[in-house]
């Protein structure tokens, strides 16, 4: 049985990590239209998904790196070895790799 101040505590700290991530990751119109060059059929709602599960599965070994941090050839060497380390879905790996990517070439 969980306590009513576990659950609290649960809560405030799910609010935390939806509200407060820093903006210089949050997605925005200019990373959708750069990321369109590589996945047409990409949408805000794709980056916001993908930006979450990259704070939720990228984090715990070192920081995160900010995204045009790395360049593009090391993502690309990166990121399929940090799928396996991650242990993610390949619907959670598309969806951080599209976030990456779109943030990476947006100007
Ligand atoms: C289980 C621990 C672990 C997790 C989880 C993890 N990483 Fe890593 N990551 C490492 C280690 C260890 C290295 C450095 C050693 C290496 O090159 O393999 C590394 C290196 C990297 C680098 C290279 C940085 C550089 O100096 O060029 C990038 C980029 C990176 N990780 C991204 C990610 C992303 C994106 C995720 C989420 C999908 C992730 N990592 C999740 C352990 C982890």
């Amino acid at each position: 049985m969980i306590s009513a101040n576990k659950l609290f505590v649960l809560l405030v700290l799910s609010v935390l990590s939806v509200c407060c991530s820093p903006t210089l990751y949050k997605p925005t119109l200019a990373d959708v239209e750069a990321g369109k060059k590589t996945y047409p059929d990409l949408t805000m709602e794709q980056l916001t998904r993908g930006v979450r599960l990259y704070g939720d599965k990228c984090g715990s070994c070192h920081s995160l790196y900010k995204p045009k941090e790395i360049t593009p050839a090391r993502w690309a060497e990166m990121l399929p070895e940090m799928k396996q380390k991650a242990m993610l879905t390949d619907k959670e790996y598309e969806l951080i790799t599209r976030y990456l990517k779109s943030k990476n070439a947006a100007p």
